[in-house]
């Protein structure tokens, strides 16, 4: 299955009159910019990259190449954290950075159709221009494209009121393995006609098949936001913190949860000041979103009150669109932050959202005695939270060693308490070894055998998930 060809010059002419002489990369250092995603340290050349820019494109370039037995991984941004886009088996990286077109946005059905190499946050703007609302917001919305963002069902802060990429999809365009051209589903908001393809290709990380066209649905745009910062000594409490929150009946728009080390790292690099209070142990980043005023000033009163109750010792209400955006600019920058100049791994963690408080000090009782050093942050009100593990001085020999057996036992922690090994990153390339963790080879054999009915010949984003 994995004796794949490398890509002759015939097979390179044969992309170069599908596509276009100037669509074919093969020059090394341009093809080195493709041999890398966001994803540690790690390098992957490609023999190849193809830059289609029509359906049809993507339909001739997948035929050929499962003719030829050529490995195709299929590229967006290049903005993933599991290593989804890393072309580990060389061949064709396919990159759909030509599919960058809002087709429609349907002001009559709140629905849009667009094209899998839009920038989520050009499209966020394109849609509220209309008074229409597309939620998911993920850390890299700047530069992230639509398409990889189905690919791992991104999430992104908002996704505890409004849930992730995955609530938006209603259909889509897509190219089997083979070249076929199939739709998923239906642009319709219920879809009750056989098995959901729709939802099994989201997810799938580039191995079942290549996006070509994204049906959306979209909500009206709420008018007005609040947002708080509260801060607390115990890290634990304020875990503990998020589940009261939403037992007071309150439903945040946003509920992050951050480390000191984390608003430390993200304002070193963008060089902006943020005071961390001697003995704080953690931040909860709290955002209500609504059309009344009042009706959101009486949320964060309400919230207020359950912070205290979990023992905030400060509790600032940002008080101008400005301020907002400087708490949101650190927040966003902690990913990039903590990785710049640092060698690291990162996990996804997730739990029920009420297990955060178990998951915050198990993930803290392990680092301590493998002796590591991390760095929490995340979509608390998801019970998703990013663990950064950072390299400082740690010998070689334990990082690529005994370091697994603590990530190991991080992971049998979140099945433990009910969670999974990534709610938002996705598995890719780095997280496939984990899978046996939380779950059974039967489980995994079906997904193999998933992938064999889509992609017979195995050629679509080969050693990724299983
Ligand atoms: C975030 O929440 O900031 C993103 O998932 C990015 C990251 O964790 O690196
Ligand atoms: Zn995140």
């Amino acid at each position: 299955m994995n004796e794949f060809c490398q890509p002759s010059a015939d097979d390179i002419a044969v992309f170069r009159t599908i596509v276009g002489d100037d669509q074919v990369v093969t020059d090394p250092e341009l093809l080195n910019t493709y041999s890398k995603d966001y994803t540690e340290d790690l390098r992957f050349m490609p023999a190849v990259v193809v830059k289609p820019g029509t359906t049809q494109e993507v339909s001739k370039v997948l035929a050929h190449c499962n003719t030829m037995h050529i490995p195709v991984t299929p590229r967006g941004a290049g903005t993933g954290l599991s290593g989804g886009a890393l072309p580990v088996y060389g061949g064709v990286v396919l990159s759909m950075e030509r599919f960058n077109r809002i087709l429609e946005i349907d002001e009559r059905n709140f629905q849009a159709t667009v094209e899998p190499g839009v920038i989520n946050e050009v499209f966020q703007q394109a849609v509220r221009e209309k008074g229409l609302f597309y939620p998911p917001d993920p850390a890299s919305k700047g530069s992230c494209f639509l398409g990889g963002n189905l690919s791992h069902s991104s999430g992104g802060p908002r996704a505890v009121k409004y849930g992730t990429t995955r609530d938006y999809v209603l259909n889509m365009e897509l190219v089997l393995a083979n070249g076929e051209v199939i739709e998923t589903g239906a642009n319709t908001l219920k879809y009750s006609t056989g098995y959901n393809l729709t939802h099994l290709l989201i997810g799938s990380e580039g191995t079942l098949g290549v996006i070509t066209k994204i049906q959306f649905r979209l909500i009206p745009h709420p008018e007005q936001t609040l947002l708080m910062l509260a801060s607390f000594p115990s890290p634990e409490n304020a875990c503990e913190a998020v589940s009261g929150i939403f037992r007071a009946g309150c439903t945040p728009s946003v509920c992050e949860f951050v480390e000191p080390e984390g608003f430390r790292l993200s304002s070193t690099m963008l060089n902006i000041p943020f005071e961390i209070k001697e003995g704080i142990g953690a931040y909860l980043l709290i955002e209500v979103d609504g059309n009344d005023l009042n009706n959101l000033m009486l949320d964060c009163e309400k919230i207020s009150v359950v912070l205290d109750e979990f023992g905030a010792s400060e509790v600032l209400l940002a008080q101008s669109s400005d301020e907002k955006e400087y708490f949101w600019k650190l927040r966003r920058s902690i990913g990039e932050a903590t990785k710049h100049g640092n060698v690291y791994k990162e996990e996804d963690t997730v739990v029920p959202r009420a297990e955060l408080p178990r998951l915050f000090s198990g993930v803290k009782e392990i680092s301590q005695r493998y002796g590591f050093r991390t760095v929490c942050y995340g979509h608390a009100g998801d019970g998703n939270l990013h663990v950064n593990i950072l390299k400082d001085q740690l010998p070689d020999a334990f990082w690529n060693g005994d370091l697994d057996k603590a990530i190991v036992e991080i992971f049998e922690l979140c099945k433990k308490l009910g969670g999974t090994i990534s709610g938002e990153h996705g598995i890719g390339y780095v997280q496939k070894k984990y899978m046996p963790v939380v779950m059974p080879e039967s489980q995994l054999q079906l997904m193999r055998g998933i992938k064999l009915a889509f992609d017979p010949r195995g050629i679509l984003n080969p050693g990724k998930i299983f």
